[in-house]
C-alpha cells in the first residue's frame, strides 16, 4: 500500500480526485561554498509523495519547516515541474505548462497576505484583476466583487471594497486573499500556512471560512500547515510530511487518536494542549536533517526514540495499520518480516542455517 492511500475512495467519496500527485520528487540544485571551492549541490526536497484532493473535503499536509510542504503545493499547482511522477486532472494527465484554464482551477492562497497584495491597490483592484484575465465577470464588476466579498463574509462589501490592504486587519486581508482566488471559480484551493502569520485570536475565523467553502462550495482544499491541532480542526485527512518523504496518512480523528508512526507521535505531543502546563518540545529530539544528504534507511532515525538496526539502513515501507491508515515504518512490520528485510535469508532461518551457510 502507498501512502497517501488514506484517501482511498469510499461510498462517501468519489473513485476519481479532482486533483492527484503520483510519486512526485523533486529537487533543487543549490550552491554551496565560496570562490575556488564553490560547487553545486542537491537539495532532495520532495520523494515519492502521492496525494489526491477529493471535492468538499480538506486534506491537510503537516511537518516542521523545510518537509517540502511547499514543494508539493507548488507541484500540485504546476507552478514548478517535478523530476518525477506526475499530476493529474479528474483522472487524466494535467496539461503542460501551466495554462490559463488549470490556473484558474487550482489556486494557490499563500501564509503572507500583506505580501500577496499590492499595497497601493484598492481591494477592488484585486478582484476586478481576476475577473477580468479569465473573462469570469461578464459586464457587472461591480455585483460580481460583491459577491465575492460576501462570500468572504467581508461585509458590507462596499465597505471593504474601497479599502487599502493597510486598512484591513490580518484575518481580513487573508479573506481579501482567498476572495482573490475564488474570482475565477476554482475546484482547488491549496492554502499554505493561510493562517500562521495571523494572530491566534483571528485563526478561527478564517479556518472556520475553508471549512464553509468546502462544505458550500464543494471545494478541494490542500490545507498546508505545521500545527496539527489545526489540521485536526479543519481537515478530513491529514498526511504527514518528514523530511521530503509522507511519513503517515489517515482521516484527521484516527491519525490524531492513534498515531502510528513516531513521527506523528511526537508532533503531537509538541502541541499545545491547555490541559497540560508544559509540552515536550520536539527540538529536545535533535533538528530535522538537512536533505542535502539525507539519513539513509527511515530518515527518521537519528530522532527516533525506537530506532533499530534496520531502520539506520533499510527504507521502511508503507504499512497498512488500518483499512484507511497508514504509516511508514519498520515497528509495524512483522519482525519476522524485518529480519528477512535486515538479512536477506528467509524469515525460517535459524542459527543453524546461518553456521551452515558461513561452512
Ligand atoms: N527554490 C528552491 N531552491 C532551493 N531549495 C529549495 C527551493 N524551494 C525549496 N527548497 C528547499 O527544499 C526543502 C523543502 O522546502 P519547502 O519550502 O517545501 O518546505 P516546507 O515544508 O514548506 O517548509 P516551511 O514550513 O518552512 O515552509 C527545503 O530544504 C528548502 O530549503
Ligand atoms: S522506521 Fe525505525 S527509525 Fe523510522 S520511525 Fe519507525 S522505528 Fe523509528
Ligand atoms: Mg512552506
Amino acid at each position: 500500500m502507498k501512502l497517501g492511500a488514506a484517501q482511498t475512495p469510499t461510498a462517501s467519496t468519489p473513485v476519481i480526485p479532482v486533483l492527484e500527485g503520483r510519486e512526485l520528487t523533486k529537487s533543487f540544485w543549490v550552491k554551496q561554498g565560496r570562490g575556488l571551492l564553490a560547487g553545486k549541490a542537491r537539495v532532495h526536497a520532495v520523494e515519492s509523495v502521492s496525494i489526491r484532493l477529493d471535492p468538499g473535503r480538506v486534506t491537510a499536509l503537516v511537518g516542521e519547516s523545510g518537509a517540502g510542504k511547499t514543494t508539493v503545493g507548488r507541484l500540485l499547482a504546476k507552478i514548478i515541474k517535478p523530476d518525477g511522477g506526475e499530476v493529474l486532472l479528474d483522472g487524466r494527465p494535467a496539461p503542460p505548462g501551466r495554462p490559463r484554464a488549470y490556473a484558474a482551477q487550482v489556486q494557490m492562497v499563500f501564509q503572507d497576505p500583506f505580501a500577496s497584495l499590492n499595497p497601493v491597490h484598492r481591494v477592488r483592484h484585486h478582484l476586478v484583476r481576476p475577473l477580468q484575465i479569465h473573462h469570469m465577470a461578464s459586464g457587472d464588476l461591480e455585483a460580481a466583487v460583491d459577491e465575492l466579498l460576501r462570500r468572504v463574509a467581508l461585509k458590507p462589501p462596499a465597505h471593504f471594497a474601497a479599502k487599502f490592504p493597510h486598512e484591513l486587519s490580518g484575518g481580513q486581508r487573508q479573506r481579501v486573499a482567498i476572495a482573490r482566488g475564488l474570482a475565477v471559480r476554482p475546484r482547488v484551493l491549496i492554502a499554505d500556512e493561510p493562517v500562521s502569520m495571523l494572530d491566534v485570536s483571528i485563526r478561527l475565523g478564517v479556518l472556520n471560512l475553508l471549512a464553509d467553502l468546502r462544505d458550500r462550495e464543494n471545494l478541494a482544499i490542500l490545507y498546508v500547515t505545521h500545527d496539527i491541532a489545526s489540521a485536526r480542526y479543519l481537515a478530513d485527512t491529514i498526511m504527514v510530511m518528514y523530511a521530503g518523504q509522507l511519513v503517515e496518512a489517515a482521516p484527521s480523528v484516527s491519525l490524531t487518536d492513534r498515531p502510528a508512526h513516531p513521527y506523528t507521535q511526537l508532533l503531537l505531543a509538541a502541541a499545545p494542549d491547555p490541559d497540560r502546563a508544559e509540552r515536550p518540545a520536539l527540538a529536545a529530539h535533535g533538528a530535522p536533517p538537512s536533505l542535502l544528504a539525507p539519513p539513509s534507511g527511515c530518515r527518521f532515525h537519528p530522532r527516533c526514540p525506537y530506532v533499530m538496526e534496520i531502520c539506520k539502513r533499510q527504507v521502511p515501507p508503507s504499512v497498512a495499520v488500518a483499512s484507511d491508515h497508514s504509516a511508514a515504518c519498520w515497528l509495524h512490520v512483522d519482525p519476522n518480516e524485518r529480519r528477512v528485510n535486515e538479512t536477506g535469508l528467509p524469515a525460517t532461518t535459524t542459527a543453524r542455517d546461518l553456521l551452515d551457510q558461513r561452512n
